[in-house]
This record gives C-alpha cells, structure tokens and sequence, in this order.
C-alpha cells in the first residue's frame, strides 16, 4: 500500500475515534542591494590574517516574538554559529484584532467589518525592534556572530502584504537599522530589502542570497510576480556571476512546500507554490544558470520542515524551513493535543517532504520551537554538508547529511517512481489523486460529522431514557 494510501485510512480511522478533540486542533491550527558585499568585517568572520576566514557553520531562524521569551538564543549561542541568517518575522510589527464573530467589531467570516490585522505607527514598530535587540540571548550571540537577514510580512508591517503597503519604506529603514547596516550603504537606498554576501576564501566560498519576498509582491491569488523586475535582474546577474561551492538561497516563504495544495480548503499558507509561473521562472533561472551547490533555507510557517525537488534542475534542490524561533505550532495547542499535531503532519501528504532516519518522527516536520544549523565539513575527502532543525536543548530533531558533490551537475540522482502515477519529490502537490489531496478537508468535515452525529445520539438516549422513566412513574 503507497503510504499516502495508508495515512489516509489511518487518518480517517483516527477521526472516527476522536472527533472531538481533534476539532479543536484543526481549529487552533487554522487561526494559527543590488550589491554584494564581500565580507570579513564582524567579529567571528574577522580575520587575522589577509585572506577570508573560512564560514564552516552557520545558523537561522524566523518567527521571534520579541514580548515571549526567548530561550532559543542559548541553544543557537551554544552551537557558536559564525553567521546568523534571519529568515522574517524578526520581530512582530503589526497587531491582531481578536477572533470575533458577533458584536460591534467583526474580524471573522463573510460579515466582517474590520480586517484582523493592522499596522503599528512607526514609533511603535521602532520600539518593537528595540526589544528584539535588548534580548541578553540574542545580545550575546551578536558579540560572536555575524548576523544578516531579510523580512517576512510581521516585519514589513502587516500581515500577508505586499507591494500594496504604503509603509515599506519606513519598514526597511527600521529593518536595516535593526541589521546594522551602514548609513551609506546602497541597501538603504534600493527599493527592497534583496541583497547578497559573499563569505569564505576561494575554493572554500559560501555565496547567501537573501531574497525580498514583500516589496514587490503582487496580491495573492494573483499568479503575478513575487521579486519583481528589478530584483529578478539582480537575481539574474547574481546567480550566473562567479561560482561558489555553496549558494543559499534566502526566502522567507517556503518556495518547494506546496501546502496549501492539501491544507485547502480549510486554511492556506503563503508560498512561491501559490504563484506557479513565478516559481517556475526561479527553477528555470537556477537550471540555466548552471551553478553548483545550490540549496533554499526557508521560515514563516511555525513548523519546521525539510523538503526536496528533483525536478527543478540537474541536482535535488533541498529547502530548509525553520519555524519558529519562539512561535511554533505545537505551543498553541494544549500539550496533551500537540501528539495529535504530529499525526496529522505525519500523515498529510506531501510530494516534497524528506523521510529519513535523521528525522525524529521519520517525517521531517518539527511542531516545537527550532532553529536552522548548517555545517560545512570542508575537510573531509569529499566534502560533506549536513543541515539540520535543533530544538530549545540544542538538539537536532529533524535533519539530512549529504556530499556537497550531490549538488552538482551531472549528479545521477535518483528519482523512485512509485504507485499512483506521480514521483516522490518530482510531481507537485496538485497531481496527487485528490482522495489523498483532499484528506485533510475529509477528515476534518469527517470530524465535525462524528462529533453531530454523537451529540444527536447522546440527545435521544438522554431523551428516551427521560422518556422511560416518565412513563414508569406515571404507571407507578
Ligand atoms: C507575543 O508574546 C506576548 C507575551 O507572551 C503575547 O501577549 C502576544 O500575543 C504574542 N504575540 C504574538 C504575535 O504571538
Ligand atoms: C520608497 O523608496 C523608493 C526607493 O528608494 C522610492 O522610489 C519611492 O518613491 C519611495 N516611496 C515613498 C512613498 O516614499
Ligand atoms: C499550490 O497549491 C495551490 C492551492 O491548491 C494551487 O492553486 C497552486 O497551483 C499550487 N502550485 C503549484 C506550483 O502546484
């Protein structure tokens, strides 16, 4: 039996036996520079002698809520990362209406009357940013590391914009002050927060391209453009200028996690999937290109998970998506529900996701805060790279070591062919048959049907059973 063919028996199995409980899960789950800069000026990346110190390992996460608190930081400062990458959602900027169906503000459903979410004045955000850089954690880890890193749509200002929002730019001025970046530096005075990096002596050089998924995004629902066109030039120049061992790519969104495509209809997320044209341009830029090494590192989701396509170029393009930092999606479930999470990410199919033996539920998903950790063995003969999701103690709960030569050209990857006609890491979420797409939807309407069904019959028994002993005591 395909094990998506499983999961779903077992999944509706599972729904018969706790309808109730279940509800309340799916429930919370759904509220739930142009210029590239070459390197060597912070303190770990500083060197002592002329040529550039070697970057063998490197952190980053996303999601930060900066009036949680926030004892990742001692996990991350204890795996001494050169370099820190944040991911979005670095801090949260904009502000929530609360959940409402009736009264006088509605933020739910058809009838609403305001939306859920709005923006912070400028001051506040500022603010916001402030306490983020005031956390001793996070202090301590900027003493040691150099730290980079782009935005998500908390940051930018509101929730799911885009390049609609008329606060962008006061948003990526606090951003960059936040970063650090020098008052002259071009970054300030681009149109979007995109910008490159270049790290490590020849040979030995680890190229990060830190995209801009905001600025210039076009609505949901769009298919229009997420980079726009000037940073699709710069991407462009970026990715078939000099080669590097290594290139990660930055994005905020997943870009090769579809999920939406078997979490519809009941809740949907953002991703590079939801504007197929756009996604395709990006695989057929990193194909064209023909550059070596290439892998994405991803957040916003508030889970962690590992994802591989084989079909975007001559290698497997691996996306590593760590999330979040403090927010995640087994804290906003009461803990006796969170194993209940986990079955259902166990279980819900998905074309792209790694199972593996460095995964501690086999699937390579994480509900509980993490953070991303790279190591690069420069050393050993050959190379290897091995990335991987820590958790609060600093240890790696979901992960995939690999020879930095499998993402090469000319790698002759494997690509299984399996039942029901579509290829593990090579089809797309939406060629699954929809008994499996949809078995997120069956089993949440199945969930609900259970649970009227039990409370109609538990009705009539009290009934009938009031019935009866009316019946006696009148004869009586
Ligand atoms: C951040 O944490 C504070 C304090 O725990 C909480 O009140 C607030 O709702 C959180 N914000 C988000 C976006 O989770
Ligand atoms: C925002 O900044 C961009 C680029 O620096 C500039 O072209 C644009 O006019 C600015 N928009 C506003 C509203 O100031
Ligand atoms: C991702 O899923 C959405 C929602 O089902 C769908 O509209 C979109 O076409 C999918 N994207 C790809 C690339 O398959």
């Amino acid at each position: 039996m395909a094990p998506a063919q499983r999961s779903c028996r077992v999944l509706l199995l599972i729904a018969l036996l706790t309808a109730l409980p279940l509800l309340a899960i799916v429930a919370a789950a759904a509220a739930g520079a142009a210029t590239a800069t070459t390197l060597g000026n912070k303190a770990a990346l500083m060197s002592t002698t002329q040529s550039s110190p070697i970057v063998s390992r490197i952190a980053f996460g996303s999601c930060a809520n900066q009036s949680a608190p926030q004892p990742i930081w001692d996990a991350i400062n204890k795996f001494d990362p050169q370099l820190f990458i944040w991911l979005g959602d670095n801090v949260y900027g904009d502000n929530k209406r609360p959940f409402r169906i009736f009264g006088k503000e509605r933020t739910i459903g058809p009838w609403k009357n305001v939306p859920r979410f709005f923006p912070s004045t400028e001051e506040e955000l500022q603010r916001r940013y402030e306490m983020a850089k005031s956390n001793p954690g996070y202090a301590k880890l900027r003493e040691k590391a150099q730290v980079i890193g782009t935005w998500d749509d908390h940051d930018y200002g509101l929730n799911d914009a885009g390049k609609e929002f008329t606060g962008k730019n006061t948003s990526q001025r606090l951003l960059l002050d936040f970063l650090d970046e020098a008052e002259d530096s071009p970054r300030r005075k681009q149109a979007g927060v995109y910008t490159s990096y270049l790290f490590g002596p020849k040979g030995k050089q680890v190229k990060v391209i830190l995209l801009d998924t905001r600025y210039h995004r076009d609505p949901l629902f769009s298919d229009g453009s997420i980079l726009g066109n000037s940073q699709w030039r710069w991407l462009e120049r970026e990715l078939n200028g000099p080669g590097s061992e290594i290139t990660i790519i930055a994005s905020s969104i997943q870009v090769i996690s579809n999920l939406s495509a078997t979490t519809a209809p009941l809740f949907s997320m953002e991703a590079w999937g939801r504007f197929p044209k756009e996604r395709e341009r990006l695989y057929k830029l990193i194909d064209s290109s023909k550059r070596n090494g290439i892998f994405f590192i991803s957040g916003d989701v508030h889970f962690g998970e590992i994802t591989r396509y084989d079909c975007g170029c001559q290698y497997p393009l691996y996306d590593i998506t760590s999330s979040g930092l403090t927010q995640a999606v087994e804290k906003a479930v009461p803990s006796s529900l969170a194993f209940f999470l986990r079955v259902i990410a166990w279980l819900v199919p998905s074309t792209m996701r790694v199972f593996g033996p460095y995964c501690r539920y086999r699937s390579c998903t994480y509900g509980q805060p993490n953070f991303g950790a790279i190591q690069v063995d420069w050393n050993s003969i050959p190379q290897r790279l091995k990335i991987e999701l820590r958790d609060l103690n600093g240890e790696s709960v979901a992960g995939v070591d690999f020879l930095l030569s499998e993402l090469q050209l000319g790698n002759k990857h494997m690509t299984s062919k399996r039942g029901w006609g579509y290829q593990h890491h090579c089809s797309v979420e939406t060629d699954l048959p929809w008994i499996l797409r949809y078995c997120l939807a069956f089993l949440f309407f199945g969930a609900v049907t259970v649970a009227i069904m039990t409370i109609v019959l538990l009705v009539s028994v009290i009934l009938s059973v009031g019935n009866m002993f009316l019946r006696k005591y009148k004869i009586d």
